[in-house]
């Protein structure tokens, strides 16, 4: 989900908040953002709070350098078994 104003985009809570109970155990992030900062684990950690159980991971995509679709597939390719 795309961070706004240096947390997670109002969408994004409200769909965890509402659907955390039918999401799969694993639950992973895309953090998409501007900004030269990578580090949202402050931010993750309040999502946490909103699921009910720590999340399984995490990454972090600067999309003014990177295409984040394909980001995002291999991020995914690495948590296959
Ligand atoms: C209202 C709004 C607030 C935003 N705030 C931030 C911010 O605080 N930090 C940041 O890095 N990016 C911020 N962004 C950029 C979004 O994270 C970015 O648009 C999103 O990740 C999707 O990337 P794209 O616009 O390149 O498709 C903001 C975008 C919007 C629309």
């Amino acid at each position: 989900m795309p961070v706004w104003v240096e947390g997670p985009c109002a969408i994004g809570k409200a769909l965890i908040k509402k659907y955390s109970e039918k999401m799969p155990a694993e639950v992973y992030y895309v953090v998409t953002h501007m900004g030269a900062k990578h580090d949202y684990m402050d931010k993750i950690k309040a999502m946490d709070s909103l699921l009910g159980r720590p999340s399984s991971g995490q990454v972090s995509i600067r999309t003014k350098e990177n295409d984040y679709i394909k980001e995002s597939i291999s991020f995914a390719e690495t948590l296959k078994d």
